[in-house]
């Protein structure tokens, strides 16, 4: 039997804010993308509150700490079966955690881009924040998508920004390595309106459209915003779901508005499997790209002015 080779595609879920849904849209899309029978691996890449773990409550669990404190050699160590994808957990609260160095971040970075090439499908879980290591792990992916809410906008679309600008940042840094790469002057992040009607969503996201249209980039990275989709709110099922029976929403109830909801954002990701369309073409996949940037170098930090 022929097998098909993995897609090995990436996807990260990132905001400004914290609280604004990113860890269950993570879960619900990981669990419906393995439901459509795509293999799937989440991370729980959260450095500061990850909590996959505490909300489909698992317990005594290798995490990723274990492997940044050397103590599990390779990621594939720390992979647990769930529902309808594999998992490896974060290790939220810590403070060793929480303050990664270049080296672990590179080490990380190495097993991850190893461990995802089995996989179809590689979400990353991101912290709340807008700080470098977080946004290159967003940049690590073929798919950035920014979670928001109606109320969050304003942050929503700042995390667009400060993502574009650290893409750009790195463009430089890549054309300064060398003479032949191609620089990128566009970033098409995905958005995802949460706790928000579909009419709201999509009067929201015009918003968002003709503010990346004004703000124009001379030489930087022009924003491309699209719409990934909307999710309402509701409590009650949310609590159901994940405080009482500690399952993705598209377990203990498929049918629901929430359900359907996360399951046309992940039809649309397996739609642009085939259609192959992103937007813009990579000669390199991000992945590699960032880990080119932090091959042999340390980076130096801007001073704040
Ligand atoms: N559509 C929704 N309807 C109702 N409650 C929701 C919805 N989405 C998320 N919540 C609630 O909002 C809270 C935050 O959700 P979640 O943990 O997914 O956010 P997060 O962005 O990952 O947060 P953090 O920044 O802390 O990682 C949770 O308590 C969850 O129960
Ligand atoms: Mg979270």
């Amino acid at each position: 039997m022929i097998k098909n080779k993995p897609l090995g595609k990436i996807i990260s879920t990132i905001s400004n804010k914290g609280g604004v849904g990113k860890t269950i849209s993570s879960i619900e899309m990981a669990n419906l993308l393995g439901k459509a029978r795509k293999k799937v691996l989440l991370i729980d890449t959260d450095l500061n509150t990850g909590d996959i773990s505490i909300k489909l409550k698992l317990r005594n669990d290798l995490t990723l700490l274990d492997f940044f404190e050397k103590k599990e050699k390779s990621l594939t160590g720390l992979i647990k079966r769930i529902h309808h994808f594999d998992l490896i957990p974060g290790a939220g609260g810590n403070f060793k955690f929480a303050n990664i160095n270049y080296v672990q971040k590179l080490k990380f970075i190495r097993a991850f881009k190893e461990v995802s090439q089995n996989y179809d499908y590689t979400i990353l879980d991101l912290g709340a924040g807008i700080d470098r290591v977080t946004l290159d792990f967003a940049l690590s992916a073929d798919y950035t998508t920014i979670v928001t809410t109606p109320e969050d906008i304003q942050t929503g679309y700042g995390c667009a920004k400060a993502v574009a600008e650290r893409l750009n940042e790195n463009e430089i840094r890549l054309s300064e390595k060398s003479r032949d790469h191609v620089r990128i002057h566009q970033f098409a992040p995905f958005f995802i309106f949460n706790k928000s009607k579909q009419n709201v969503a999509n009067s929201i996201f015009s918003g968002v459209r003709r503010a990346a249209e004004v703000t124009r980039s001379n030489d930087g990275v022009q924003i491309k915003p699209r719409f990934l989709g909307n999710v309402p709110a509701d409590y009650k099922l949310v609590g159901r779901s994940y405080s009482e029976y500690h399952t993705p929403i598209s377990e203990a109830y498929p049918t629901s508005e929430m359900a359907k909801c996360y399951k046309e954002i992940a039809e649309f990701f397996l739609g642009l499997e085939t259609n192959n369309e992103i937007g813009y073409k990579y000669k390199k996949s991000p992945l590699e790209k960032i880990m080119s940037l932090f091959k042999n170098e340390e980076e130096s930090i801007p001073e704040l002015t």
